[in-house]
Parts: structure tokens; C-alpha cells; sequence
């Protein structure tokens, strides 16, 4: 397959080292100077990618989705910090007839840790002698805080128990790469679910998984979507 990375920081340098090792091609490369506003994503920009794989920043991300979707190839996008602008974003996909998948972390251990993580606040419903806690660690670059794997996580576990308390604490240090701990503590016990990355090319390679399963495929699409499993 021929990709086109947008964004050449750490993931998208990642996502081409996975790529290359997957048996695809690389046909483009987009950077930020040539690109405000998304001016560079243009078709004869692109000419030639099945799918593009978008990881830049949360001020970058949204203008390129929009340009991308009037150019039609389906993305990729795991930049975080823009969900709010999500049903724009749809609609403009949707009208053009093109194909997004988004997702705030590629990590299949992440996804379930997100269906663990429900399971184990509907087994808390009603007890109300345990506290939570979300804690995120993530390298002192990170722009985000939360991360989008803490939002989503937080989200699904107020869903699943709208009684209790989730709140969010971000560390921002050194090199990680992405921690996840869900900590729950009662008087005389306590519980914690933790993920960790060791290395980022575990993202690139969820991504370029992504990009295989998207291709040829029409809507709006997240990681969650194309996990083996009973849906959560
Ligand atoms: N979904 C996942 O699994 C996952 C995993 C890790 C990270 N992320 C997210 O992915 C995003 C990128 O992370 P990263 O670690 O690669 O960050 P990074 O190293 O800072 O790279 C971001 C790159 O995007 C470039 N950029 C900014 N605006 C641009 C534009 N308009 N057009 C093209 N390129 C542009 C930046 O260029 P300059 O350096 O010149 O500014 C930089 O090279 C972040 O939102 C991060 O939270 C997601």
C-alpha cells in the first residue's frame, strides 16, 4: 500500500519505520512549514497514497482533516486534543464520501485495558467506600493534558458508574512514552489497572494496522472498530 505521512515528528517517523517493515511505501512526506492551515494536502500533494497518516498536534490536526476530506483519500489521524471539533470534522468526511479513523492511542493493550476498565466500574456500582484515581504519565513534550486515552477512559468509566468521582492526574517528565493507571482504594485494599508502553512503535504499528483495514472502506471509523472480540 502507498501512504502519505503528515506530521514527521516522533510518530510519524515511527509510523514509517512500521510501515516499511509491513511492506508499504511511503510517497510523501508533509511537514509543518509547507503546510498552514493544511495548504499543502492538495491531490497532486498526495498523488498516489491509498491512505494518509496524520500525527501532528492538536493546533494542525483539525485544518488538515478538513482539507483531507475535500481531497478524499481516507485518514488515519492519531493527534489528540481535538475531539471536541469531531462532528465537524464527520460531516465534512461524511459529505465528501471519504473514510477517517481516529484514535487517541493505537495500543491494542489500551483497548483492553478501556474494556477492562468498564468491566471493573460496573463491579464497583454502589460501593461506596472505594476512591478513584486516573493517573497519566506521558514525556514532557506531550502538548495535551489529559491525554485522550485518560479522557476516554474517564468517559467510559463515568458511563458505566456516573456516581462516583474519576478524576485525572498528568505527570509530564522525561521519556515516557505512555502510562495508564486506573487506581481504586478502599479502607482495607485497593486495586489498580495499569498500562504501559515501552516504545512508541507500538502505536505506529496500531496505525498502520488501521490504515490495511481502512482502505476501501467509506465513514467514520475508530480503533475500537476493527479489534477482534465482543464489542465493549
Ligand atoms: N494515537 C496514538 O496512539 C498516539 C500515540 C502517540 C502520540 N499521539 C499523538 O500524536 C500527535 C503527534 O505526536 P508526536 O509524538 O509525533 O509529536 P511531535 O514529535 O511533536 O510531532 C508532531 C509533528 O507534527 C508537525 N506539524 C505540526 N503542524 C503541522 C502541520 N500543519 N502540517 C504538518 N506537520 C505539522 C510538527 O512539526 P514541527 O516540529 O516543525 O512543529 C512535528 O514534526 C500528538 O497529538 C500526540 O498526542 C498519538
Amino acid at each position: 500500500m502507498k501512504l502519505a505521512i503528515v506530521g514527521t515528528g516522533k510518530m510519524g517517523r515511527a509510523v514509517e519505520t512500521a510501515a516499511e517493515a509491513r511492506g508499504h511505501q511511503v510517497v510523501a512526506r508533509v511537514g509543518r512549514k509547507e503546510n498552514p492551515d493544511g495548504q499543502a494536502l492538495t491531490a497532486e500533494r498526495l498523488a498516489g497514497a491509498e491512505v494518509v497518516m496524520e500525527f501532528t498536534g492538536p493546533d494542525a490536526v483539525v485544518a488538515n482533516l478538513i482539507r483531507l476530506a475535500d481531497v478524499g483519500i481516507p485518514v488515519v489521524t492519531g493527534t489528540t486534543g481535538w475531539l471536541d471539533h469531531l462532528p465537524d470534522v464527520e460531516t465534512r468526511i461524511q459529505a465528501g464520501g471519504g473514510a477517517l479513523l481516529h484514535a487517541a492511542n493505537f495500543s491494542i493493550g489500551v483497548q483492553v485495558l478501556l474494556r477492562a476498565a468498564r468491566e471493573m466500574a460496573r463491579a464497583l456500582r454502589g460501593q461506596a467506600g472505594f476512591h478513584a484515581t486516573l493517573v497519566e504519565w506521558h514525556h514532557r513534550e506531550k502538548v495535551d493534558a489529559p491525554s485522550g486515552t485518560a479522557l476516554k477512559l474517564r468517559d467510559a468509566l463515568a458511563a458505566e458508574d456516573g456516581e462516583r468521582d474519576w478524576p485525572v492526574t498528568s505527570l509530564r517528565t522525561g521519556w515516557i512514552p505512555g502510562t495508564h493507571a486506573i487506581e481504586v482504594d478502599g479502607r482495607f485494599e485497593s486495586l489498580s489497572l495499569v498500562h504501559t508502553v515501552r516504545d512508541r512503535g507500538v502505536f505506529a504499528d496500531g496505525a498502520v494496522i488501521a490504515a490495511e483495514w481502512l482502505r476501501g472502506r467509506t465513514g467514520v471509523f475508530t480503533f475500537e472498530d476493527i479489534l477482534p472480540g465482543d464489542e465493549p
